[in-house]
Order: structure tokens, then sequence, then C-alpha cells
């Protein structure tokens, strides 16, 4: 059959001409997030996609079942509403498909539809022809039964805009596409708890009331209000310049309940923000209508259900894709291969959810990703060797999963590389001297696991690196002098290792002047407490306990440790006497030393104690 594609068209919606919004959205930050991301403006380029349509979207007519119908069809209307099915089809106008083309440049050839414009049966009944066609589309028209469901809701609210002092606009088959995003806005109220929203609540609703009230009789544009806060300025809607929707940015908005099915009505939006909310329930699998989309953030929500479901996965869903963020819920289901048809992604975060299963090597088509975070769920498997083909990802970490094997090699290819977390899994295997060549690291993690080997030299080339995590490992072999080379080091955690050797002076100078932490504890470290260390000029903690240390510990001088808080030394083989110049930082005196711990308790069978101590804040044997 022939059909007409709607496009869209210069026509008003309701009082108020259609603002033209042209910012893009800037995502806000997210303080309370445990680690902060560079956030990616993702540009607006439209893309001017051909969009395609399957069978399925098609509802000829005859295939509607009565009792679907009813609820359309109020029982005084019955004819006309047969009229409206009749027109519809002369004016070959297949509605059901209207919103699921991609949005095309030019200008509608529009048609003058033989209607009475001013009748308002016609109107309703327009309206509910079309909400029954969008009720189809979705999967939702089962809600249309119940008088409560947020689908009445909007429903009888838009119904109601026809006898509005201003009408509801329902003649130009352009009004079809921008009548339909305004129910389908009005499903996401209802849905989302809207009465109670931070920004837009509008209870009632108030026809009348003004800008930045969702619902109002204004032009739905207007509903989303620009938004300022500590965390910057960002509208909650925007509209191109022909009324369809390109932005909801929902954040922090007190949003209670599920994300309707009605979202994927909005075909032209490129960003769906929503982070920190009580949205509930799983994912629309009408996302994959979103054809546009380029960012999808539900962080810190309560939903759940499979994270990545073929609708919005496979080659037909989400491919244009830049940002898709999930992080804190309960989402579960594994990772799919189709993940690798997701070639735009740039950051790709669901850590803190359910999801199991292994990492499929198909992310390494992902070579845009700057972003792979998935801390914090139940992943296995290995770590695919393909991930190496990811060069612009600055940001992985996968901290809190079961992924084992080895470190592939062809992750040290990857040379944007800033936060490497590969914390908490049961990786074995060494850590490979190519770690030096991710000159831009500021922080490699890989403790709680099972590393073996030694600690590579290659760290030395690491200028920019701060935190060092090899903690809970069982490294062998030395503690690398080249470690004094870490000029931008602030934490370093080695314990419950098997190190040997002794602890380099190169720790403790001028070279490492921003060194706060320093755990060496629970090695096999030998030798003496080298008679610098007091000239670290940062060092907050020094923990080397549970070691093989020897002799004495040095004294430090005046202007020496001033921001040092603990310093643990028990269960060495240390002896002589903690000098006075130690006990004249303690915070009793003035000083910020808290802990003091060292083996200066006289054993129970009698004796004098291994270490003289006066000052020591515990005491062990
Ligand atoms: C900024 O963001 C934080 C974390 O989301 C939030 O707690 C805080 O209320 C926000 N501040 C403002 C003024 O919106
Ligand atoms: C490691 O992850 C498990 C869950 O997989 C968690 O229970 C445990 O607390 C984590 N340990 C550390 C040290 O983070
Ligand atoms: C000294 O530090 C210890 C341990 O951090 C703390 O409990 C104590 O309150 C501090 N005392 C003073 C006087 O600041």
């Amino acid at each position: 059959m022939g059909r007409r594609i709607i496009r869209t068209a210069l026509l008003s919606l309701g009082a108020g001409a259609i603002a033209s919004k042209s910012a893009a959205v800037s995502e806000s930050n997210r303080g309370q997030l445990r680690r902060q991301a560079r956030q990616t403006s993702s540009s607006s380029q439209q893309q001017q996609q051909q969009g395609r349509l399957t069978e399925s979207n098609k509802s000829p007519p005859d295939a509607i079942d009565e009792k679907s119908r009813r609820f359309f069809k109020p029982a005084s209307h019955e004819e006309l509403y047969l009229d409206m099915r009749e027109l519809i089809l002369e004016l070959n106008v297949d509605m059901s498909m209207s919103t699921t083309m991609a949005p095309e440049p030019a200008p509608v050839q529009t048609s003058t539809p033989s209607i009475d414009c001013a009748n308002a049966e016609t109107c309703a009944n327009r309206l509910l022809e079309q909400i029954f066609q969008v009720s189809e589309r979705v999967g939702t028209t089962e809600a249309q039964s119940d008088q409560m469901s947020p689908q009445s809701k909007a429903r009888d609210w838009i119904i109601e805009e026809c006898d509005a002092v201003t009408p509801i606009e329902y003649c130009g088959e352009t009004q079809l596409i921008l009548n339909e995003q305004r129910y389908a806005l009005a499903v996401m109220y209802f849905s989302l708890g809207g009465d109670e929203w931070n920004v837009g609540s509008n209870p009632g609703p108030d026809k009348s009331a003004g800008p930045g009230k969702w619902l109002s009789g204004l032009n739905y544009c207007d509903w989303g209000s620009e938004i300022t806060s500590a965390n910057g300025s960002y509208d909650q809607m925007v509209c191109d310049e022909f009324g369809n929707v390109l932005y909801l940015n929902l954040q922090s908005n007190n949003m209670v309940g599920e994300i309707p099915p009605e979202i994927g009505v909005l075909v032209y939006m490129e960003s769906y923000i929503s982070f920190f909310n009580a949205q509930s329930g799983p994912i629309p699998t009408t996302l994959g209508l979103l054809k546009l989309l380029e960012t999808f953030d539900v962080e810190s929500n309560n939903m759940e259900g499979d994270l990545f479901q073929p609708e919005y996965i496979g080659l037909d869903g989400l491919t244009n894709i830049v940002n898709f963020r999930a992080s804190i819920n309960n989402f579960g289901g594994t990772i799919p291969s189709d993940i690798g048809l997701w070639t735009r992604l740039q950051n790709l975060w669901f850590a803190e959810n359910e999801i199991t299963g292994t990492i499929p090597s198909e992310v390494g088509y992902l070579v845009d990703m700057e972003a792979f975070l998935f801390y914090t769920n139940q992943i296995s498997g290995t770590i695919p060797t393909e991930i190496g083909n990811l060069d612009k990802l600055y940001w992985l970490d996968m901290e809190s999963n079961q992924i084992d094997g080895t470190i592939p090699e062809e992750l040290y290819s990857n040379l944007a590389l800033e936060t490497l977390v590969l914390k908490n899994n049961s990786l074995t295997g060494t850590i490979s001297e190519l770690v030096g060549n991710l000159n831009m690291l500021t922080s490699f993690w890989v403790s709680f696991n099972e590393i073996t080997g030694t600690i590579p030299t290659g760290f030395n080339n690491l200028l920019s690196l701060e935190e060092l995590e090899l903690q809970y490992n069982l490294l062998t072999g030395v503690i690398p002098e080249e470690f004094g080379n870490l000029e931008s080091i602030a934490f370093i955690s080695a314990e419950n290792n098997m190190l040997t050797g002794t602890i380099p002076s190169g720790l403790f100078s001028d070279n490492l002047p921003g060194l706060r932490i320093l755990y060496l504890n629970n090695n096999r470290l030998t030798g003496t407490v080298p008679e610098n260390y007091g000239r670290s000029p940062r060092l907050q903690d020094l923990w080397i306990n549970d070691n093989f240390l020897t002799g004495t510990l040095p004294s430090i001088t005046e202007g020496e440790f001033l921001f040092l808080e603990e310093l643990l030394l028990q269960n060495n083989e240390l002896t002589g006497a903690v000098d006075v110049s130690l006990c004249r930082i303690l915070n009793t005196t003035g000083g910020n030393l808290g802990r003091l711990d060292a083996d200066c308790q006289p054993p129970a069978g009698g004796g004098p104690p291994q270490i003289t101590c006066n000052c020591c804040t515990t005491c062990y044997e």
C-alpha cells in the first residue's frame, strides 16, 4: 500500500510558538558518585537517518480487536469513530508508522484533511484514534482499560484539551506527531509521580499554569524549566524548531515509578537523563524505537530486569548511542555480543548492579569507548584481548567481579588509560613490564587478586601515577628503587604480599612531594628503616609493621614528619629506643601523630621489651 510519510512542519501547537533552543544540555556534575567521569557533551548532530520500518509496526485497522477498541470509542461517538477510521484510510496516512520514521529534513507536503476542525467531538475521536495507535505500537493497550493507569490519566487529560479555550490542534497531519509526543510526555508525568517532582510538578493539573509546569495548556516545549544549580545549569526539556523533544533532563527530580513504554514515542530524542531518582522496573523495550538516542542515563535509581535487551541492543536498536549509563541499580542479565553493534559508544557504565556472564570479545569493536565501568557486578571469565583495540579508553574499572585469567598484554596498548582498576577479582599471572607504556596512568589498582611475580621496574615511567594499589597479592621480589621517580605519587599500598629486600630510601625525598600513604606492612622486608625517612614532605601514614626489619628506628630532625599521623612498627626485629624526636610530633604534644605502635611491651615471661618507647600509643610484645 502506498503510504505517505508524515513529517514535521512548522505548525504551532496549542498556545505559544515553539521555542527553538539550540543549547546543548549540560550534563551536570554528579558529586555523590564514587568516581567522577569527564562529561562528554553529546553533540546534537541530528543524524538524518533513514528509519527502518518493520512489518510488526503496521497495524491495519482490521487487526484491532474489539476488546481494546472499546476504550477508544465513547458509546455515543461510535459512528464518528468509524468515520474517522474511514477518513484516515482515505487520507492514506498510516499513523502507526508516523513516528517510527526518522526525521526528514524537508518540509512537508500537507494536504487539507476533509474534517471539521471546529468540532470538538471530531477532535476527541481523532486523539483517541491516535492514542490507540500509540498504545498498540508500544504495547500498552491493556493499560487503557485501567482508569487509574498513567495511560488513562494522560488520555483523559489530553482529550479535555479539545474543549479548552484554545483547543488543541488536531487537524493537520503534522499535528499528529506533536500530539503523540504531548500524550507520551503526559504518560511519563503520571507514570513517574509528576505531582511530587522537585521541578515541573503541576498537581491538578492546572491548565493555566505558566512555563515550567508540566501538563499546562502551553506548548509542551515550555513545560521544562531552565534549571540552575550549584552543579551547573541545564534545560529540563529541549525541543527542536518543529517541536520535537530532543532532550529530557530529569536528574534529581524525585521521580518515583516506572519509565513507561511511551518513551518510545519520543523518536527524536537524543538524550534522556534521569540519574538520582527512584525510577523502578525494567527499561522499556520500546527504547529501541529511539534511533537517534545518544545518551541514556538512569544512574542511581531502583531499576531492575535485564539491562541489555535485544529490542534495543540489536541492529535495529540504539545504534547511535554514545552514553549508556545505568550504574547503581538492580539490573541483571548478561552482556550480549551484540554490544559490539553500539559502535559510537563512549561511555558504558553499569557498575553496582547484578550483571553476570562474561565480557564478550565484541567489546573490541567499541573503538570510541572512553569510559567502561562495571565495578561491583558478578562478571566472570577473562579480560578479552580485544580490549586492546580501545585506543581512546581512559577509564576502565572492573573492581569486585569474579574475573580470572591473566592481565592480557594487549591491555598495555591502551595508551590513553588514566584509571585502570582491576581490584578484587581472581586475576593471576604477572604485571607486565609493558605497564611502563601507560604513561598517562594516574591510578593503577590491581589489589586483591592472585598476581604473582615481581613489581616491574617499568613503573618508573609513570610520572603521572598518583595511586598504586598492589596489596593482597602474591608479589615477590623487591620494591624497585625506581619508585623514587614516581613524582606524582600520593598513595602506595603494597601490603600483604611476599615482598623482600629493603625499603628504598628513594621513597622518602623531595622527589615525591605528594606521598601521603605508604603501606608496606605484612611482607618480608629486611634491613633497617631508611635514615632519611623523616624527609618525606607530606607523609601521613607509614605502615611498615609485620616485616623483618632490624636496627634502631632513626631519629628525625625538627620540621620533619609534620603531617605524620600513623607510624606502625610492630612485629619487626627493631631494637633500641624510639627517639624523643618522634615523641615530639605526637598529637598530644602539638604534632599530628596519633598512632605510634611498636614492640615495646615487656614479654610475659619477664625481661626487657624489644624496644623502649616512652610515648608509643600501643605496645606489642
Ligand atoms: C549537586 O549534586 C549533588 C549530588 O547529586 C546533590 O546532592 C546536590 O543537592 C546538588 N546541588 C544542587 C544545588 O542541586
Ligand atoms: C570484593 O568483592 C566482594 C564481592 O564480590 C565483596 O564482598 C568484598 O567486600 C570485596 N572486597 C574488597 C576488599 O573490596
Ligand atoms: C590523636 O590521634 C588519635 C588517633 O587518630 C585520636 O584518637 C586522638 O583523638 C587524637 N588526639 C588529639 C589530641 O588530637
